[in-house]
Parts: structure tokens; C-alpha cells; sequence
């Protein structure tokens, strides 16, 4: 094991069945060591530095049908909500009194949201606080409309693959597109963004080789981010009795990811906050170097539920942007509020 991580940090890849191998026989000692040997490889990029981002969930109605996600659209028991752009733009006045200078838009596929609306939105961020990063997380949509995005001004792309396995994506993702996922990630890839791609960890019918195929998609891709936490059961989807993902496999995956590609910004997640009191820390020390706390309006938090038990719904912005720097300090590690460029980018 202890080889094969020495030949990984060397590398910076490794065939996918020694990544199998990797996943398979971890055991203790090796995964300390791939830890450590992460978080030098993290130091050497971005030193103790922890890039804040402002997450807006806008929109809880979702056109889409992923069976693991509370807010899909056969989920009739969701309460639903959108942000008006008074809404959005005291989130972001907010936000950027706290310090935040990268606003991540979130919603779900939502065509109240037109390309016009969403154009509007950028530039209305973009003209008042123009030394802020605005990254969308919308879902799938035309090349011309992420086009249009991209000349509003908008900076960066956040669509998780979700999984490479084309089998596993189909059966997660009824009445949905794998190559049209893809063409997503290669049309935003070419516009010019920086784009985010990324899985869960533990959902339903991953098998440890669809994850081995994760991580090597995600090494040919080379995403600027690269967003990945367990999945966590809603209870209103058909996946409500099954077990969440685990820290420990989160950890290992973020570690690898991190030597994969060093310089890539890599979240501690909220759901990996929420399956462990200690997960975001954990998700830090294992290569992690951006977190994403909610500047949602505090009435709406409750109803962007992809799963269940999600932290921080009822804490002010100011108060987790509070918590989290004392979590990020607990770790050894220091709050960084500028806009957190991938080092590797340019414009
Ligand atoms: N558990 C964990 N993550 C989830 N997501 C959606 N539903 C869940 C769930 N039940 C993730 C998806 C999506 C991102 C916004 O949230 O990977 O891309
Ligand atoms: Fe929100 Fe801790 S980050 S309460």
C-alpha cells in the first residue's frame, strides 16, 4: 500500500486497478499515510488556505427525476420555494459585509429560471460587487444558454458528473442523458469556465470499481473543483432506506483525488458535515481546501433538502461563517476570503 501511495504522489496517477487495489486492502497505517501525504500535497498548492464560498440555494423546484435526491420532481410531499432577485441580491449584500467574494447560485432545474432571468441575476451581482467570482450550479442546459451565462459574466460551473459508469447513471437517473451530462461538462469546459465536476460517495449500486472509474474519468476531465461527499437517504425517495456513505471512504477518495490532481479545489461538504460532527474537519485534513456555508434566507433553508438531517438550516450566515472558521483553525488551517482562483487558471 505504502508503495503504491509513494508511486501515486510520484505520478500523479495510477492504473485503475492499482487504485482498486488501493480502495480494496486500505487498511490503517496506509490510510494515515495517504492523509499525510495529501495534506503536504495540498500545503504545496494552496498552503493552509481555505477558500470561503456563499452558497444560494435559489430554487427548490426541480424538473429532474435523480431517485436519490429529495427534491426531484416526483417528490410530491417537497415544499418548494424560489428567490426573488430582492431576495438574491440582499443574500449577496450579506454575504459580501461577511467577506465572501465567490457567490455559488445553486438551484434545482428549474424553468421558472429562464435564460433571461438567470442573465439578469449575473448581471445585477456582477455590476455591484464586480471584484466577486459568480459560480452557477444549475444543472444541464444548451451550450448557447451556458454561452450566454458566460458573457453575463458568470465565472465558474459547478455540474457533478454524478457517476462515470454509463449503467449506474441510467439506473440513477431515470429518463435522463448520460452523454448529454457529458456534452454539458465538454460545452462548459470550452466556453471557458471553471468548471466543477463530481460524485457521491455510498449511493445505492456503486460498486468500488465505479468509483476507480470516477476517479480516472475525473484525471482525463481535469475539472478546476471536483465536489464529492456520501449520499445521505431522503425520505421521501425511493432510496429512503438505505444507509448513508461513510467519512471514512469519503476521506480516502478525497485523499486520492488530491494526489490525482493536486491543484484542485476540493470542498469539505455539507453532507459530509452531516453525517459526522467532525466531517467537514475530517474532509479538510484529508485534502479539502474549500468549504461552502448557505446564505440562503433562513425560511427557505428547511426546503432545499436533497436529503435528510442537512446541518446548518437554522443558523444565520453570520453565524456560520463564525463556526466554520473555527472549525477550519480547529484543523490547523487558516480562513481565506478572496476569490480563490484554481491556480492553474487563467482567463
Ligand atoms: N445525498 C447526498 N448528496 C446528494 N446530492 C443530491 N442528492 C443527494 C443525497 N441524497 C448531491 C448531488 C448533486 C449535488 C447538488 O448534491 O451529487 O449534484
Ligand atoms: Fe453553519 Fe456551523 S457552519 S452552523
Amino acid at each position: 500500500m505504502i508503495e503504491l501511495i509513494d508511486k501515486l504522489v510520484a505520478d500523479q496517477d495510477l492504473t485503475s486497478h492499482e487504485l482498486l487495489d488501493l480502495l480494496v486492502n486500505m487498511d490503517e497505517v496506509s490510510k494515515a499515510y495517504l492523509i499525510s501525504k495529501a495534506d503536504e500535497v495540498r500545503r504545496a498548492n494552496y498552503g493552509d488556505k481555505v477558500f470561503m464560498r456563499g452558497l444560494l440555494e435559489i430554487s427548490s423546484y426541480c424538473k429532474q427525476h435523480c431517485v436519490y435526491c429529495g427534491i426531484r420532481s416526483e417528490n410530491k410531499n417537497a415544499d418548494r420555494y424560489r428567490l426573488t432577485l430582492d431576495q438574491i441580491m440582499s443574500a449577496c449584500e450579506e454575504g459580501y459585509r461577511l467577506g465572501y467574494r465567490t457567490f455559488v447560485i445553486q438551484g434545482g432545474e428549474d424553468d421558472y429560471f429562464t435564460d433571461e432571468k438567470i442573465v439578469q441575476m449575473i448581471v445585477a451581482i456582477k455590476s455591484k460587487y464586480p471584484d466577486t467570482r459568480v459560480t452557477l450550479s444549475l444543472g444541464e442546459k444548451e451550450r448557447g444558454s451556458y454561452q450566454k451565462f458566460y458573457d453575463a459574466g458568470a465565472d465558474r460551473y459547478l455540474l457533478r458528473h454524478e457517476t462515470a459508469s454509463d449503467r449506474l447513471y441510467k439506473s440513477l437517473h431515470p429518463k435522463m442523458s448520460f452523454d448529454h451530462r457529458m456534452k454539458c461538462l465538454e460545452d462548459l469546459k470550452a466556453i471557458g469556465y471553471q468548471v466543477g465536476a463530481g460524485f457521491m460517495v455510498g449511493v445505492p449500486g456503486q460498486t468500488l470499481e465505479d468509483l476507480v472509474g470516477d476517479l480516472k474519468f475525473l484525471k482525463k476531465f481535469k475539472p478546476h473543483m471536483i465536489g464529492i461527499g456520501p449520499f445521505v437517504p431522503h425520505k421521501d425517495t425511493p432510496f429512503r432506506g438505505y444507509e448513508s456513505g461513510t467519512v471514512d471512504l469519503t476521506e480516502t477518495l478525497l485523499a486520492l483525488i488530491r494526489l490525482l490532481l493536486p491543484d484542485v479545489l476540493l470542498p469539505a461538504t455539507t453532507s459530509l458535515g452531516t453525517i459526522d460532527p467532525k466531517g467537514r474537519e475530517r474532509g479538510l485534513k484529508a485534502g479539502g481546501n474549500v468549504v461552502m456555508p448557505n446564505l440562503s434566507p433562513i425560511d427557505v433553508r428547511e426546503k432545499y433538502a436533497l436529503y435528510d438531517g442537512k446541518i446548518c438550516t437554522g443558523d444565520e450566515a453570520a453565524h456560520c461563517r463564525k463556526c466554520i472558521e473555527g472549525r477550519i483553525k480547529s484543523v490547523g488551517y487558516q480562513v481565506d476570503m478572496s476569490v480563490g482562483d484554481n491556480i492553474n487558471w487563467r482567463r
